[in-house]
């Protein structure tokens, strides 16, 4: 078993067929260990991307990641963090479009910064990322078994 932690952006909250749909395939896909609606601020969105600071997009997507809240959840499932990464499609949105229509991002994404969700890329971002939108998780089970 795997965990990841998953995003759904702010434009997508503002969508409750969206928000209703997604949450349905991520029920019919996933164990859900925690959810919350978060409000996160221009700091935790900064420590949140550290590793994109300097590129063209980074100060869009933290302004976009601090204009409303996101819902965010801690998943489980066998090799949960490629099956989230499946569910949402490719990062670009023209290549989900065009790829991966069914994909979430195919579905729900309006621009690269606004598409849709997020899903951890490995089990050292997953445990760094929960961590930080989830800081009173108790990871100690997921830090001996990553
Ligand atoms: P996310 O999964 O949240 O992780 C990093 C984010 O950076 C990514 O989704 C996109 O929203 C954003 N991103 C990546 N590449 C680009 C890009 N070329 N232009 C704008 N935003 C990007």
């Amino acid at each position: 078993m795997e965990i990841t932690l998953a995003l759904l952006k702010p434009h997508v909250l503002r969508n409750t067929f969206a928000l209703n749909q997604i949450k349905t395939l991520i029920g019919n896909n996933f164990e859900v260990l925690e959810a919350k609606e978060v409000q996160i601020t221009k700091e935790l969105s900064e420590r949140f991307y550290a590793e994109h600071k300097g590129k063209f997009f980074y100060h869009r997507l933290t302004s976009f990641m601090n204009s409303g809240p996101c819902y965010a959840l801690i998943l489980q499932a066998e090799a949960g963090i490629q099956k989230w990464r499946q569910l949402m499609g490719p990062t670009k949105v023209f290549q989900a479009v065009y790829t991966e229509p069914q994909s979430i991002r195919g579905m729900y994404g309006l621009s690269d910064t606004r598409n849709a969700c997020h899903g951890s890329d490995s089990k050292a971002s997953a445990l760094r990322e929960i961590s930080i939108i989830f800081p009173e998780y108790n990871m100690e089970k997921e830090k001996l078994h990553p």
